[in-house]
């Protein structure tokens, strides 16, 4: 494996995770895990969505949030915007970054916000418009890049349209979004083979949900074709509402722990990032899926059972 030195990880669980949890999440509680976030030395975090109130009630207090967290220089603040309202709103609130959402299917972009793909990417021309008069940067995220759960499988060459248009209206990063966990880790590397060297300078980030256990394998082939940007959850968390059968993201502390073990960079202090998923799991009463939180990471050593010790080569003490 061609593995990098060091990979970007962009936290999505206030926005990705907690957008999907039933009960509203007090905006103390928001800004807690977000400051939590940053003391354990995330790079990036997408901190909320400024879309519709009534489509996605959890992000309603998205201003309160954004206004309310303790930022630290270096760490890059982002939000999930789908137009042009939603633009001005996030760079009003202070965003250092807009991650855009449109889908490579049209059925999803239509559940998801409501537009036809050719109506999304002219809102999202706008929305680049409103972040580069407030130099604000842009990652555009492409939701049901390797399989839409209404549409099925979706065509190589339909993604390529969706990215080709991006780039048209200035798109410079762009991230493949498996949204219901549909990729498999042949499939991603056969998506960046093929769109990598057709748009040369594009920064690319794979954006994953662990639907069907193949998020980490899809991130490592991911990997192997250069990519070094990938969003995670704490925890876990997430899911898109409007995309059936949907749930969380990689688990953040499970991806840095592989990374780590890996001999990879994250700037992430691992022991920090599980406590905060077991803050994160108070906060939704419940368990989450991450594994490293149960089991502890690989370094982890339990006592030897009764008399073992004794009867242990000397070698092997
Ligand atoms: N924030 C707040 N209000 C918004 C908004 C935004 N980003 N975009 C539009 N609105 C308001 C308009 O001002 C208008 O208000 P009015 O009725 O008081 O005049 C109203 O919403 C309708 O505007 P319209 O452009 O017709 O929006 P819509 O009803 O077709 O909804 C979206 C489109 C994109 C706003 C909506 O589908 C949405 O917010 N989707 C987000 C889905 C999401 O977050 N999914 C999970 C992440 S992948
Ligand atoms: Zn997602």
């Amino acid at each position: 494996m061609r593995l990098p030195s060091r990979v970007t990880v962009c936290e999505v669980g206030p926005r990705d995770g907690f957008q999907i949890e039933p009960d509203f999440i007090p905006t103390s509680a928001k800004v807690e895990v977000v400051d939590l976030l940053t003391e354990a030395g995330v790079p990036r975090i997408e901190v909320t969505s400024f879309v519709h109130p009534r489509v996605v009630p959890q992000t309603r207090d998205a201003e309160e949030v954004m206004a309310r967290i303790r930022r630290r220089p270096g760490t890059r603040y982002a939000a999930l915007v789908p137009n042009d309202k939603g633009a001005v709103r996030a760079v009003d609130a202070g965003v250092d970054a807009i991650h855009t959402v449109v889908s490579a299917s049209e059925s999803h972009n239509l559940a998801n916000v409501n537009m036809t793909i050719a109506e999304s990417i002219a809102k999202l021309r706008a929305v680049m418009q409103v972040a580069e008069r407030a130099r604000v940067h842009v990652g555009c995220g492409i939701s049901t890049s390797f399989g839409c759960p209404f549409e099925g499988e979706v065509p190589l060459a339909q993604l390529e349209r969706v990215v080709g248009r991006l780039v048209d209206i200035g798109a410079r990063a762009i991230g493949l979004a498996d949204t219901t966990g549909m990729a498999n880790p042949g499939q991603v590397a056969r998506v960046l083979d093929h769109l990598g060297p057709r748009f040369a300078g594009v920064e690319w980030t794979l954006h994953t949900h662990d639907t069907r256990a193949m998020a980490i394998a899809n991130i490592l082939a991911a990997m192997d074709a250069g990519v070094t940007h990938v969003d995670a959850s704490i925890g876990g968390l997430g899911g898109c509402p409007f995309a059936p059968g949907a749930s969380g993201n990689v688990c953040t502390e499970d991806l840095v722990h592989c990374l780590h073990a890996m001999g990879i960079e994250t700037g992430i202090d691992l022991e920090r990032l599980i406590d905060v998923s077991r803050r994160v799991q108070e906060i939704v009463g419940r368990a989450l899926p991450g594994q490293v939180l149960k089991a502890g990471p690989w370094t982890r050593r339990y006592p030897l059972p009764d008399g073992v010790a004794a009867r242990l080569p000397i070698a092997a003490r």
